[in-house]
Order: C-alpha cells, then structure tokens, then sequence
C-alpha cells in the first residue's frame, strides 16, 4: 500500500526520508517519488519499481536539503507510470504533496479544475489535491489545505510543502494513518504512516486524528488544531529486522512458538479454568448479556474469525456469525442491543473493516477489537479489545499474526464460555492445553526440511486444493489463500463436505489436493473425502495426527501435526501450509515477502 514520509531538521532530508521509506516498504509497492527542499530550490525526482531505482537517481542528482517528503505507491488510480507516482505539484510547480488514500470525488474536482485552467500530468485522484489546494491559495499553504480538504469525499494522508514556504510541511488525515515523530533535536521532525519509519530515530509520536491538520515547523513548533498528547512507541526496532532468515516470511512462521507465548502471557488462570483479559474489564458486564457475535475481520483475519465462530458456537453457547468487511459494510446486519461485533486485524488500519466498525458505532453496538498494532485506529476506536502482541509483522502474507489472532480467539472463547455455561473442567483443559501450544508448534516447525522437500515435490503442479472440516475449513482457505498469494499458483479451500457438490470435477491426476484430516469428531468423513479424490486419481498430501498410520496407505504424503483439542487444531495445522507455501514460492523463486499486486495493509477501499 501507498505509504509517505517526511522530514524537517539540520540532517540531509533525503537520506532519512529514504529509510523511512524502506522501512515502510514491506507493505508492497510499485513507484517511488521524493521532494526536497534547500535554502534556495526544491527539487522532485520519482521512479517506477524498487527504491533503488530512485536511489540510483538520487545519487545522481545530488539532492542536498534538510526538509522534504517522500512516498512510496500501490497503484489504484492510474497504473504504474513515472507520471502517476508521487509527489504532485501543482501547475506552477510550487507547491508539492504526497497523498494516501482515495478521494472519492476526484471526477467532479478534476472537471472544475479543468475548466479554471489547471493542467493535469497524471491518471491519479491525488493530483486532484495539489491543484485544489493551489487554486485556494492566497499565501498560506495551511489555509489553502485546510480549504481544499473540505471539498474532499474519501480518505487521506497527506504531506504538503510550499516552495515559498520553506522548512514548514502541513499533514492531514483522514481515515489513513499519519504519525508526526519529535526528533531527538529541537526543531527535528519525522512524518510517516508506519512507526515502524519513526521508531529508529525517536519513540515520542504524536498519532494525528481524522480531521486533524498540523502545521510542523522548526521556528513555530508544532501547532496542531486541536491540543494533543503525546504518546510513546513500544516498538522494537530489531525485530522488525531479517536476522538471519532469508525472507521476513519464513522468520515470522519461525515466531509461532513465541507468538502463542505472547499472547498468552500474564492471561491464563489455570486454577480457576479462566482467562483474566485486561482489555475487557470494564465490558465484562455488558458481554455477559449478549446473546449474538458478529465476527469481522478481511482476508487471513476473517479466516481467523470463521474459526473464532466454531469456537465460541462450541464453547461459550453463543450464535455467531463471521464475515468480510467489504461484504458486511453493504449488507443490512440486524444489530440489537444483545449483539457485539468483534473486528480482528493485525494492523488495525484495513478500510473496509475500519468502515465497519464505524458504522455499527453510529448504531450503538458494542465493539470489541481484536488488533495487533497498539495505538492503530481499530485499537483506538473499538469499545475494549485484546492485542494479540505477535510483534511487528513485516511479510505481506500474513503468517504468525493469524496464530496471535488464533490464541486471542481462543482466550476469548474461555472468557465469554466461563461466564456462560462452560465448566471449571472444561475451562481448565482449554487454558492448560493453551499453555502447552507453543511446544507443540515448535516441534512442528522442527519438521520444516521435509516439508521443504515436498514443497519441491508439488511445486510442478498449476492447481492445488485445500479441504477441512469444522475447524480445519477455515484452515483449509487460509491454506489456499498462504500458497496463491506467494507462490501464484492457483488454490482454492473448500470444505470437504462440499467437494461432490462441484469441485470434484476439477480433479484427476493432475490437481492435487491437500486434505487437512486430524483425528478430531469429523476425521471419518474426511477420510471418505479422500477416497472420493483417490477415486479419480488425484493426488493427496494429507495433514493428519501423528501415529496415525493407516492414513498412509491411503495418500500419497502426510504431514504429521500433533494432538491436542480439536478447537485447537488451527493453531497446528496452519504452521505446515504456511511452510508449504513459503518453499513452494522459494523453490519457483517468487518474491516472497512482496508478493506481486498485493499489500499488506490495505487502507482502501
Ligand atoms: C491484506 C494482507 C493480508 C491481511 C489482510 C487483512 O490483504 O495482505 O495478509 O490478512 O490485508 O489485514 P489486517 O491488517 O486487517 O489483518
């Protein structure tokens, strides 16, 4: 996704402006683009594909200043061009912006600016803003944006600079996130999306609201519209580094163990067979009377919902329902004052399940967030919420968030189960068996080289299919969805109980499929699952209990996953297709960590 950076201070603005770039780039993009200001000129260069690509241009050119903006592009409006990256300047080229997010109404304010005589260089709906704010301009580049953001429907980050105006940047936002870091020395600043950009040079951060416009400038301080209070980063800077992994992927599947561990830590009351969670306290009277679950989430995180679902249905007696965001944001869900909706993401910032969230606020629902960045606006804007504090998460492909979201889940379960009709017995073997996942998920990924090599064994076929049941159908689409999105070729999850019911078509020796069949209460129909694909000759990895060697007679590989409860099962079964995915991606040299078209947080629509 697009993300922007900025900086004002005494050191060179290019260079720290590109780092925090790159530290933002794990999200996936496709064009890069900087202004930079010196006492006498400013100067914007861009360029199409890697940072580098503008490095290289930098380096040419020399760029020496200490102030400026950058920003990285995932292309929506327009494709990838250098005339469609960023900054955008407006006609005379004084003004320069970096702009996140979508303006809705780009069509209207492009044909009125038109016919005032404005001139357009791009395809984009941001360059809409330059030319807006330019044609409110009467001399002070606040004002003008201040002006031209009312006229706005949609979403925005912004970063603006005036060539007349220098060592000053005026930041907005709307709907798509924008830090403004202090900097270690009066009068330093450091703007970006992510504090993953900020965290190396200071961890005070001032988190700006929607609607909020600053003003940063060395001589004036920061003047922002409204009074606000600081806030201090709990973010690691190393473990948002490779180590010695090859790709930030397969160094977050690794994390599983200690990603449980987290999650759990200081939760689990084994004695009273509860889970004591912070974030909920002053909800807990009001949970105990609902009588309906809203569960939402968008791509790996509704799969963590569609399993959160069978949990708590199972355990805590409560109807649930679990849905995408985009899906659920157009449909008319009857909400009562019994009803909650849980949102899980682990950045916090996907717009469409933001756009839920707000809605079923203006109803008066009750939200609860389930969020792994602390501070994100989902963190802020839900009623009470559990982090899952899986740690800065940097592949686009979603691994070990979805075990922090999993074990979150899973918690919540136990508290909403407990102050139900869920037994102390029942209670303590779910917390205790909680407590034993992150051995078990170790001494799965121990397994890694086998599944390494059987990664290289499928990784000739174009067509692979996922199937589960209960517990393991959420599983088996994030199955699908781990391979199609590193690896690109095609997988699709289904539930095993509808293969006759149309996939089973597809199959023949040639489309192979992975059966996630651990010895749980659907094992047996799983199994006759199997024999209707081994019917047509497909060819079968099958994910099952260790010791059960019967299976093999029946498959063609297995994946050995270890016992535990089967509302558990996920949070073991997932760790071999997440590694599938990762080798069979290594073995057809894919660009793992950034995966073609995608992004990791997407903040539009
Ligand atoms: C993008 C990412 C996925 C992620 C989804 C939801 O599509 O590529 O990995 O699951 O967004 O993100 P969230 O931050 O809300 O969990």
């Amino acid at each position: 996704m697009c993300r922007l950076a900025g900086y004002i201070g005494e050191k060179e603005a290019v260079r720290i402006i590109m780092d925090s770039l790159s530290r933002q780039s794990y999200g996936g993009y496709d064009s890069a683009g900087v202004v930079i200001g010196s006492e006498s000129n400013i100067i914007c260069v861009k360029s199409v594909g890697r940072l580098e690509n503008l490095e290289k241009k930098l380096e040419e050119k020399k760029l020496k200043g200490n102030w400026g903006i950058g920003h990285i592009r995932w292309a929506s409006h327009g494709r990838v061009s250098l005339t469609n990256a960023h900054p955008f300047s407006d006609c005379q080229k004084k003004i320069y912006l970096v702009h996140n997010g979508i303006i809705e109404n780009w069509r209207r304010l492009k044909r009125k600016l038109l016919d005032k005589g404005h001139r357009f260089v791009s395809e984009t709906d941001s360059e809409i803003l330059s030319h807006l704010i330019e044609d409110y301009f009467e001399g002070s580049l606040e004002e003008a944006v201040k002006k031209a953001l009312r006229e706005i429907r949609g979403a925005y980050g912004l970063l603006a600079i005036s060539k007349n105006e220098p060592k000053k940047i005026i930041a907005a936002r709307l709907s798509s996130p924008l830090l403004i870091g202090i900097g270690e020395r009066e009068g330093e600043y450091i703007l970006a999306s992510d504090p993953a950009a900020i965290a190396p040079y200071t961890k005070k951060v001032i988190n700006l609201n929607d609607y909020e416009i600053a003003s940063v400038n060395p001589g004036n301080s920061l003047l922002i519209v409204k009074e606000r209070k600081l806030q201090f980063l709990d973010f690691d800077v190393k473990k948002s580094e490779k180590g010695p992994y090859p790709h930030f992927m397969l160094k977050e599947i690794m994390e599983g163990p200690e990603t449980i561990e987290n999650a759990v830590k200081g939760r689990l009351v084994p004695e009273e067979g509860t889970v004591k969670l912070g974030g909920l306290e002053e909800v807990s009277e009001k949970l105990k009377r609902i009588n309906r679950l809203l569960l939402v989430g968008c791509g790996t995180a509704f799969h963590a919902a569609k399993v959160g679902k069978y949990m708590i249905e199972e355990y805590a007696d409560i109807p649930c329902e679990a849905d995408v965001a985009s899906e659920l944001r157009y449909r008319k869900p009857l909400l009562d004052n019994k009803t909650a909706a849980v949102f899980i993401s682990q950045s916090g910032e996907t717009a469409d399940t933001l756009a839920v969230l707000r809605e079923f606020k203006k109803k008066g629902t009750l939200t609860i967030g389930i969020t792994n960045a602390v501070g994100s606006s989902q963190a802020r804007e839900t009623d009470a919420g559990v982090y899952t504090r899986s740690g800065p998460e940097i592949s686009v492909a979603s691994t070990k968030a979805f075990l922090g979201q999993l074990t979150v889940l899973a918690m919540l379960t136990v508290f909403l189960g407990r102050q139900r009709n869920m037994s102390l017995v029942t209670g303590k073997r779910i917390v205790s068996e909680l407590s034993k996942m992150p051995r078990l998920v170790r001494k799965i990924l121990k397994r890694a080289p086998e599944i390494k090599k059987l990664a290289k064994k499928y990784k000739r076929y174009q067509n692979i299919w996922f199937i589960g049941r209960k517990y393991n159908f959420p599983v088996a689409l994030e199955g699908a969805l781990k391979l199609k999105e590193v690896s690109y070729l095609h997988a699709e999850g289904t539930a095993g109980g509808e293969l006759k019911h149309g996939p089973l078509a597809l199959i023949d020796k040639r489309f192979p499929t992975i059966a996630i069949c651990p010895s749980d209460s659907v094992y047996d129909k799983m199994v006759s699952n199997i024999q209707e694909i081994r019917a047509r000759q497909g060819r079968i990895i099958a994910l099952a209990t260790e010791r059960n060697r019967e299976i093999e007679e029946i498959v063609d590989d297995v994946i050995y996953i270890l016992k535990t409860l089967e509302m558990l099962t996920p949070l073991l079964s997932v760790v071999p297709l997440q590694l599938f995915a990762y080798y069979t991606a290594h073995h057809l040299g894919r660009d793992i960590d950034k995966p073609k078209n995608l992004a990791k947080s997407v903040t539009v629509e």
